[in-house]
């Protein structure tokens, strides 16, 4: 238990106090054992270095089943795209990973989400401290009616964070979010007066701006336009190198450009009840998913049969 504790400060950070971490011990690794076995016969390639691991997570809207049983790893400092037809959960997952859903009354989460090592779902995990680490950008850029430079600085100011010049956090986010050239000098200015693409690109800024360990990003083109999007794109290959990237995407193209590695999600039959959800069906390197699947199910999708 003692180790537990300091590793829990150190590596996740999120407890909420010095007390000894109480998930749900034993079920991480559980599930490194068997995407271990996986790699050794062969199959689907995994991430030697995953910063989250789900074990069989099931997610739930009230009666509806909306998820079922999603093993998945996220390798770190990779870029992973969660692709397949609307509907088939890949919002919801990626809800998950940051405790997002708790803000849906109706959701319940079952089974585990392991980050680093430890359960964010644990009784003594603070979701403030879950969603510093591991911020989310979403579909249509939402900039708060606030200047620039309080945009980015607002995570930073209300999780409290220690910083010895806010000046210096915020241009080195916007530099981050390669925008900081197009608004040095108007940084006062409200952000509802920047393109689109320009706001999404705040949108990251805002998200990198509370030194965060994952950038969450649901569909963060979908509102803009190609140039716009290709900028977004090149952004998302710098930011590989300080942040691990999960991004859902409904654009094959941009999946197979951006990312490492693709987990293919679709809707299947229970077949005890006959009911509808949403079902993990393959996940390997990118290159694999799109060149040779492995499930005939993913062949279909990306050559356009299905979906
Ligand atoms: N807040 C919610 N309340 C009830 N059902 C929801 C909610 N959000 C999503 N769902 C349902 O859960 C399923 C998965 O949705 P979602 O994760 O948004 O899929 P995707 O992002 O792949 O389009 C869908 O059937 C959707 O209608
Ligand atoms: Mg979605």
């Amino acid at each position: 238990m003692t180790d537990q504790t300091e590793t829990d400060q150190t590596e996740s950070g999120l407890a909420r106090t010095a007390q000894p971490h109480i998930g749900r011990p034993g079920r991480h690794s559980a599930a490194s054992e068997t995407h271990h076995a996986a790699r050794d016969e062969g199959k689907a390639d995994v991430p030697p270095d995953p910063v989250f691991v789900t074990d069989k997570l099931n997610v739930y809207y009230g009666n509806f089943h909306a998820v079922t049983d999603v093993d998945l790893s996220f390798g770190k400092n990779e870029i992973t795209a969660l692709i397949g037809p609307s509907g088939c959960g890949k919002s919801t997952v990626l809800r998950c990973l940051n405790r997002m859903n708790d803000l849906i009354p109706t959701a319940r989460v079952e089974g585990t989400v392991s980050y680093h090592g430890h359960d964010i779902y644990g009784e003594r995990v603070d979701p403030i401290e879950v969603r510093r680490r591991i911020g989310m950008v979403f579909q249509k850029p939402n900039p708060f009616p606030k200047s620039i430079y309080d945009n980015v600085a607002y995570g930073p100011r209300v999780t409290g964070m220690k910083v010895d010049s806010m000046d210096d956090l915020v241009e080195s986010a916007l530099t981050g979010a390669a925008l900081w050239d197009e608004v040095k000098d108007k940084l006062k200015q409200n952000a509802n007066g920047l393109s689109g693409g320009q706001q999404q690109r705040l949108c990251i800024a805002r998200a990198i701006a509370t030194t965060p360990d994952v950038v969450l990003m649901d569909e963060p083109c979908s509102a803009l336009d190609p140039i716009a999007t290709l900028k977004i794109e090149e952004l998302m290959a710098e930011l590989r190198n300080r942040y691990t990237i999960v991004i859902v995407t409904h654009n094959m193209q941009q999946a197979a450009r951006v990312s490492d590695r693709t987990a293919f999600f679709s809707v299947q039959q229970k077949s005890e009840t006959g009911d509808r959800t949403g079902a993990l069906v393959e996940f390997d390197k990118t290159t694999k998913i799109f060149e040779s699947p492995s499930d005939r199910r993913t062949e279909d999708y990306i050559s356009g049969r299905f979906g």
